[in-house]
């Protein structure tokens, strides 16, 4: 099948070379020429394990290229809509601005029996407006919602093995000919037995703002629970083992710490609380801001945790200050991780990197690592000092893990003890054994853990 592939960020570039590694012979259209280069060259300016070896891969067997031409699209049957829908500056809502423009630029190209197809995640309606401006130009075109659920980290076997697919259709024959063509394209999945969710339109698109909203939902509910255990002595670690135990709620996304980032679940809970809103019924939703509200006050938890640790252990070398977060100023700290999960080099909402800027912000002497993320980081916060892990930690009176990187989760606290200055650590991913480290001599704190 032909294929293209309009938007080559994140989602867009990973579904390209997806695409072509299933056989199909795709064009990714972008607007950005320096992307359409770099991709072209098989190097990728996101960090996503697996994804140069299959562009490489994919370039090389002449099923996949890369341009700024939308005239290149002209030949495809189907074109994958993957363009972002960032949150708009200074509120909730997304900002549909690229889609828009990507639908326009793609109009004029469409041929009869063409079959749009909409990734992006967009407010609820969204698709029903792209489907009467694409039949206003191109009345035999069609257009499918077909949300995608790829993970960061892992995006490239998500979208390959992916864990169901669906697909919001129009009604009657032209939803039976588009979902034939779609299913064309994700045939070998089909075939091994993925399930298979064919809807409406306004259905497909709440399916992927209501799976979002309930692992954020899920994930600030164990957040909260930390809080309870931390007022309580209780250990929310072990309290996430057991309810996980019950396959009615699961362990996964169950793990308490600093919190959720990334590009897509907190501005999706924001667009999918602002779309509410326009529908008016902004009370139903209005829970999305208790879990927004408890995912950003982790972030204060650790600064406090941080703050505390240090005041404690130094009695009363800060006498006068009249809050716990005096004790920050000129103090080295480690902070391990800034991008928002391991296996990525994404900051987007990073709490990690949240919380490095904060401390800086209250004077305390920040040396931030991460096996990837430094340059992104360092783009956007160039007053924080970057540096290697062992330099990091080297000298640090305290040392924070923010992202759960393999290294940082291995790290020997003996070893960390024999260069850091101070003894205090500070785990906002609970993923360090306490004892171990107590055992070596450290304040260890996490967030509701004993
Ligand atoms: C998410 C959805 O999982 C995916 O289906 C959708 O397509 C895009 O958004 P992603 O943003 O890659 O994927 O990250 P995810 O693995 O969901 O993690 C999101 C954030 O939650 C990360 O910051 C992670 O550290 C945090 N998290 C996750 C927790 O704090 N605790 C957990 O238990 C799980």
């Amino acid at each position: 099948m032909r294929i293209s592939v309009i938007g080559c960020g994140y989602l867009g570039a990973v579904h390209a070379a997806c695409m072509a590694a299933l056989g199909h012979q795709v064009v990714g259209i972008d607007v950005d020429p320096d992307k359409v280069d770099a991709l072209n060259a098989a190097t990728p300016s996101i960090f996503e394990p697996g994804l140069g070896d299959a562009l490489a891969a994919e370039l090389e067997a002449g099923r996949l290229r890369f341009s700024t031409d939308y005239a290149d699209a002209a030949e495809a049957r189907v074109h994958f809509i993957a363009v972002g829908t960032p949150q708009r500056r200074g509120e909730g809502a997304a900002d549909l601005t690229y889609v828009h423009a990507a639908v326009e630029a793609l109009v004029p190209h469409l041929r009869p029996g063409a079959v749009v197809v909409g990734k992006s995640t967009v407010p609820v309606g969204t698709a029903q407006l792209l489907a009467e401006r694409i039949h206003a130009d191109q009345p035999d075109a069609s257009l499918v919602w077909n949300p995608e659920f790829l993970r960061e980290g892992v995006a490239v076997a998500d979208t390959l093995h992916p864990d169901r697919i669906v697909y919001g259709v129009p009604a009657g024959d032209e939803g039976d000919r588009a979902r034939a063509v779609l299913d064309e394209v994700y045939a070998e999945a089909l075939a091994s037995g993925t399930p298979q969710v064919v809807t409406d339109y306004a259905t497909a698109e709440l399916v992927k703002v209501a799976a979002n909203a309930f692992l954020a939902t899920k994930i600030s509910f164990i957040n909260a629970m930390s809080e309870v255990a931390d007022a309580v002595g209780a250990d929310v670690t072990h309290l996430a083992d057991a309810i996980g135990h019950d396959p009615r709620i699961g362990r996964k996304f169950l793990n308490a710490g600093v919190g959720f980032g990334g590009g897509c679940l907190p501005k999706d809970i924001r667009a999918f609380r602002a779309r509410a809103e326009e529908l008016g019924i902004g009370d139903t939703l209005g829970f999305l801001r208790e879990v927004d509200a408890i995912n950003l006050r982790q972030r204060d938890r650790v600064v406090d945790a941080i703050a505390g640790a240090l005041s404690v252990n130094d009695g009363d070398r800060y006498f006068g200050s009249d809050s716990s977060t005096g004790s920050l100023v000129g103090r080295r700290i480690a902070v391990l991780g800034l991008a928002f999960k391991p296996e990525s080099d994404d900051i987007r909402d990073s709490p990690a990197l949240d919380v490095a800027v904060r401390l800086k912000g209250l004077g305390a002497d920040v040396v931030c690592a991460d096996p990837k993320a430094i340059p992104n980081a360092r783009a956007k916060h160039p007053q924080l000092a970057y540096a290697s892990t062992a330099e990091a930690l080297a000298g640090a009176e305290a040392v924070v893990l923010l992202t759960e990187w393999r290294e940082y989760r291995d790290l020997d606290p003996a070893a960390v003890a024999a260069v850091a200055s101070g003894r205090i650590v500070v785990d906002g991913r609970n993923v360090l054994d306490p004892d171990a480290w107590r055992a070596a001599g450290w304040t260890y704190r996490g967030l509701g853990r004993p």
